[in-house]
């Protein structure tokens, strides 16, 4: 019986494998970029090609996820009270120093993969950082087409260690460090729509690639949704709380206390509550506040506004609505927000379910 049981789950599961699985959709390659209006952007286009190519394999997968993870991890050492750090690409040119620590585990292989890209096509490791999860994300269904500017000089030296917020960090010590880099309580909650697009390797490490939310092929609002669920279970061993990780609403997804209580905080909950009905306001949020980030510390007067280089990604298909998993309804929701009750959303059915698993990625990683 429950051989059987296991058997039916792994059926279903292959079934799922769709539009919002990391591995699909593919792009066809009409749809890259057209010709840039300023001939200064021209060049990267055949960077775009390669990275299609070589590194994305075309898939909003791993390799799109740890580019876009890349920005925040390379940026955010900027502060105000310190004065260091900057969107600079320190985190490809001094990768020696800050791939050792820990903050930044699990990035080793996509920063490996990436680095000879600076110098075969003539850009500065910060230009291609930011370049290349821009491109990325055109993969991911639903994504907004981020601006691209191009021009960063070289990174002068590593990020400091610490500057990084962590699961396992309290909302006012995590709301202390954006504030310090520039950022707003509501600036934070809409960049946490990256983690949208994301799966974990190291939270559990037993399971890698455990997505986040049940979609991480699709920039779309489940993200919101079901943090927001209670936490009934853990993926995998359970004993990883100082990795920062606490119940999950599901077996198939892992949760970290940050994003578990940013869903809940006074401060947050509100806005985060609202983009789960709202994928419009997120994505224009989510980039508005990317282009802050993506330029943290640089003079924008020096740049070159490359923005047109970068393709429309797809939009979410009229089916793909919010939604509760078919196991959940509003009864599961932790109503955080003050003034509004959570939007009551459908509970999928079980028979039309797009794709939920994260089966793994085969994104290439050769030349
Ligand atoms: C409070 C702030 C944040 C915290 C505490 C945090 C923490 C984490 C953690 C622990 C992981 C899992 C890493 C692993 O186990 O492999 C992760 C993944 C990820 N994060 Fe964040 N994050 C934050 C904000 C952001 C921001 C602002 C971005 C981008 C703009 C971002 C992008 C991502 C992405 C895309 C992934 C998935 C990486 C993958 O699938 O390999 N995160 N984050
Ligand atoms: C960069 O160009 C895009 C259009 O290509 C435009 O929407 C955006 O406002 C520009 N950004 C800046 C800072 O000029």
């Amino acid at each position: 019986m429950f051989a059987f049981s296991s058997y039916a789950v792994i059926l279903l599961s292959l079934s799922r494998l769709g539009l919002c699985s990391s591995n699909s959709p593919k792009r066809a390659p009409e749809n890259w970029g057209e010709s840039p209006s300023d001939s200064r952007c021209s060049g990267l286009l055949p960077l775009m090609q390669a990275l299609q190519q070589n590194v994305f394999n075309e898939k909003c997968g791993s390799m799109v996820h740890k580019a876009l993870r890349a920005t925040f991890h390379d940026s955010i050492a900027y502060s105000q009270s310190q004065s260091t750090g900057a969107a600079d690409g320190s985190l490809f040119a001094f990768s020696e120093v800050e791939l050792t620590y820990r903050a930044n585990g699990g990035l080793r292989e996509y920063v490996a993969t990436m680095k000879p890209y600076a110098e075969h096509y003539g850009i500065s490791s910060g230009d291609l950082l930011y370049f290349a999860a821009a491109v990325g994300l055109t993969n991911c269904v639903g994504g907004p087409r981020l601006d691209v500017f191009i021009g960063r000089p070289a990174a002068v030296g590593p990020s400091p260690d610490g500057m990084i917020p962590g699961p396992t960090q309290s909302v006012d010590a995590i709301l202390a460090r954006m504030a310090d880099a520039g950022f707003s309580a509501s600036e934070l909650v809409a960049l946490m729509a990256s983690h949208s697009v994301a799966a974990s390797d190291n939270i559990d490490p037993t399971i890698p690639e455990t997505p986040i939310d049940s979609t991480p092929g699709c920039f779309d609002s489940q993200f919101y949704i079901e943090t927001s669920l209670k936490g009934t279970t853990f993926p995998g061993t359970g004993n990883n709380a100082e990795r920062g990780e606490v119940e999950s609403p599901s077996k198939r997804q892992i949760r970290m206390k940050s994003d578990f209580e940013l869903a809940r905080d006074p401060r947050t909950s509100c806005q985060w509550q609202s983009y789960a009905t709202d994928h419009s306001r997120m994505q224009a949020d989510f980039k508005m506040a990317m282009t802050k980030l993506m330029t943290l510390g640089q003079n924008m007067g020096d740049l070159i506004n490359c923005s047109d280089v970068i393709p429309q990604p797809e939009s979410l298909k009229s089916t793909m609505k919010p939604h509760f998993s078919a196991d959940h309804s509003i009864d599961d929701v932790d109503q955080s927000c003050p003034n509004s009750p959570f939007p009551d959303l459908p509970s999928e059915s079980k028979d039309d379910i797009p794709g939920k698993q994260d089966g793994g990625s085969d994104d290439r990683q050769n030349w």
